[in-house]
């Protein structure tokens, strides 16, 4: 079947979709063995396996994009190769290095081709890479065993309506991440302790939650699955913090604003300056870049309202992002890949 009539690919949302061929490989006592194709979407695993008691687990997403040229690009995927070490070092794990990381994603978008949506959907190929201790044992230690696996699933917007504003709360009354804890690096704990907060506020129809610093409750953090920024005049604001994810899509587009003529600020933001952004934004591999039309505070009922628009900093730099993304335009920083197929 031509990957046309697949599916319908405008229509995709942010969810699991199988496809054709996942890998795994596992490292045993520092050791990685062979790359092992599968096209099963289960794996067996000892009950005592780590993963499952002590959350040894972490994860990285990045997107393979099929361009207007009809080439296959994947995005900085040596950046979350990097990041998968960081978070494996935090979980005493075994992490595969850049390279193997690398060349793993590649081919998995080659096994999956007919699944990398047409240039035209606007969707794109979304990888998933996970880390799990595997070997079984009871005490609280680390893991002598770790398993990576990389599958893919098509996808569309994280949030609802492509670029269009959402409109998100401030919980203060759960925390993320704390000082010193996980919240820098990509763990399973990080999304079960955020998990309750985001369900309530999809609940009440929100879609995402903005934490705030787990001390004093007076700075913005981030989002439960995106990193935050703000533009004030021709300024680009984004919070700096041991406890925030460093994401690759904030950090491209910190080159982006620069690049644009914008200063970039990286600092701690109290909540209240919120009023006086020109604009407010989640960006991430899933969401992009998602503007913010209302952000409310559950405890305090402020709500701060940036308009239901998409602002023209937001569009520009979400526009420069996926221009390069989709081959668009030229790739002057040697952000994209090309898939060789
Ligand atoms: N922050 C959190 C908590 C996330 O889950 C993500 C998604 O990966 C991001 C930020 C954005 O990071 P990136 O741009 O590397 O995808
Ligand atoms: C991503 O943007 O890749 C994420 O991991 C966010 C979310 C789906 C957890």
């Amino acid at each position: 079947m031509s990957e046309n009539q697949l599916m319908d690919w405008s229509a995709l949302g942010f969810e699991y979709h199988p496809t054709d061929w996942n890998a795994r490989c596992t490292s045993r006592n520092g050791v990685w063995g062979e790359v092992e194709w599968t096209q099963s979407e289960y794996m067996t695993m000892h009950i005592s396996a780590g993963c499952l008691h002590y959350g040894l687990e972490i994860f990285e997403g990045l997107k393979a994009f099929r361009g207007v040229d009809g080439k296959i690009r994947l995005f900085r995927a040596d950046e979350n190769a990097r990041r998968m070490i960081s978070s494996a070092e935090r979980l005493c794990l075994a992490a595969p290095s850049v390279e193997q990381f690398v060349d793993i994603c590649a081919e998995v978008v080659r096994r999956n081709l007919r699944f990398v949506p047409p240039y035209e959907s606007g969707a794109s190929l979304y990888l998933r890479p996970l880390l799990i201790g595997t070997n079984p044992f009871l005490g609280v230690k680390p893991a002598l065993e770790s398993t990576f696996i990389v599958f893919a699933s098509p996808v569309g917007p994280y949030f609802k309506g492509g670029i269009a504003p959402i409109d998100v709360v401030i919980d203060r009354g759960q925390d993320r991440a704390a000082p010193r804890g996980t919240g820098d690096v990509k763990v399973g704990g990080n999304y079960a302790s955020s998990m309750l907060s985001g369900y309530q506020a999809h609940r009440s129809g929100y879609s995402n939650v903005l934490y705030l610093d787990a001390v004093e409750r007076k700075y913005i953090e981030e989002f439960g699955a995106a990193n935050f920024f703000a533009v004030r005049g021709n300024t680009y604001i984004t919070p700096a913090s041991g406890s925030v994810l460093p994401s690759v899509t904030n950090k491209s587009l910190r080159r982006l604003a620069t690049d644009m003529g914008m200063t970039v600020e990286e600092r701690r933001i109290p909540v209240e300056e919120l009023s006086e952004f020109d604009e407010a934004a989640a960006c991430g591999t899933a969401a992009v870049v998602a503007p913010i039309g209302k952000v409310i505070d559950l405890q305090t009922n402020k709500i701060y309202d940036f308009g239901n628009k998409v602002g023209p900093y937001s569009l520009k730099l979400f526009n420069t992002l996926q221009d390069i993304q989709y081959g668009r335009t030229e790739d002057p920083y040697g952000w994209t890949t090309v898939v060789e197929v």
